[in-house]
């Protein structure tokens, strides 16, 4: 019987280790003096076959019954070490209320310029960007502007002091126009892109005007496109846009890139309500031969429409916004209206 007196203070001893582990590394080196295949318990379950036939059963029984014991022992001081490892060490206040995060929204004009290209993605359209310090010869020139137009007067026009380029005087690029030529530079016809981006006027600041905003441009060529085409995309535009109350005018007008040219003139609640039937919103018109010509593509061939509008015109409108220079404040009382 000495083999089984043994047994039960070895399992006091074993437990007591498992206990006072400190950590689970501890506890990891408590198993293994006590349970490893080199372990004192281990070293007495050996023992087994060396006792008398008639004792063995009844001594596995009771050896079996504290190993079951000891796992136990062990497992639960393991999951005790493993909650006191993932607590955090400095004390915290889990009853504290959780502290809010403040939702950002998208800056209005954003909001704009995203629905715009949605709705025109849906018409196979791509968006396509260009350079914000143009030459003279993407701003103007190959847009069949004259030299001595007025847009390209130093009183409308920023221009940068470095030395002129290839392409003429460096300058603030005056709409959005210049990208349809590198556009038209780069690829071959057909195309449908639109264009929305910042452009740059010396315009002093005043409710409707600021020398920084931001237009559309959209430009489609293929074969056969008409004016229809382009009322009808306009028109699809600004319904999915503004509403379905929305009614659109051409009115005609000049623009040296475009023959024939119009101004598009936009009506709707919110015009009346600001005491205006019509609301001039955008110039447009089909793509003039001798640009096609100035990009390469033949004019007997290929026909297009262009637009281009200005998107802060377009935001006040939408929102009901008096004074453009409310957009470039930052002021988060109002941004947060949107
Ligand atoms: N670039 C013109 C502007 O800034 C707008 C414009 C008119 C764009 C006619 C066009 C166009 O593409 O065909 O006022």
């Amino acid at each position: 019987m000495s083999w089984l007196d043994e047994l039960e203070p070895l399992k006091q001893q074993a437990l007591a280790a498992f206990a006072s582990a400190q950590d689970l590394t501890g506890l990891e080196q408590a198993k293994a003096a006590w349970l490893g295949s080199h372990g004192r318990f281990t070293g007495l379950m050996k023992q087994l076959g060396s006792l008398p036939k008639e004792e063995r059963p009844a001594a596995g029984r009771a050896i079996n019954a504290a190993k079951a014991e000891l796992e136990q022992a062990l497992a639960e001081r393991r999951r005790q070490l493993e909650l006191e490892a993932a607590r955090p060490r400095v004390p915290f206040d889990f009853t504290l209320p959780g502290r809010r995060r403040p939702v950002g929204r998208l800056h209005p004009l954003t909001q704009v310029v995203e629905d715009i290209v949605r709705s025109f993605r849906r018409l196979g359209f791509a968006v396509a960007d260009g350079p914000e310090i143009e030459d003279e010869y993407h701003c103007f020139d190959a847009l069949n502007t004259p030299a001595d137009h007025p847009a390209r007067d130093t009183q409308d026009t920023f221009y940068l002091p470095d030395p002129p380029g290839r392409g003429g005087r460096w300058l603030l690029r005056t709409h959005t126009s210049s990208v349809q030529i590198r556009v038209m530079e780069s690829q071959a016809p057909p195309v449908r892109i639109i264009v929305p981006g910042r452009v740059y006027r010396r315009d002093n600041a005043d409710a409707t005007h600021n020398p920084t905003f931001h237009q559309i441009e959209g430009l489609y060529v293929d074969r056969g496109v008409t004016v229809g085409d382009l009322k009808g995309t306009v028109e699809f535009v600004f319904r999915e846009l503004m509403g379905s109350d929305v009614r659109i005018r051409f009115r005609p007008h000049y623009f040296s890139y475009t023959e024939p040219s119009y101004e598009i003139d936009f009506s709707n609640a919110l015009t009346r309500k600001m005491g205006r039937e019509w609301l001039e919103i955008a110039g447009c018109g089909m793509v003039h031969p001798v640009v096609f010509e100035t990009v390469g593509y033949d004019p007997e061939v290929w026909t297009g429409w262009a637009f281009g509008f200005g998107i802060e015109r377009i935001a006040m409108l939408r929102y009901g916004i008096t004074d453009i220079r409310l957009f470039y404040e930052n002021d988060l009382r109002f941004l947060h209206q949107f």
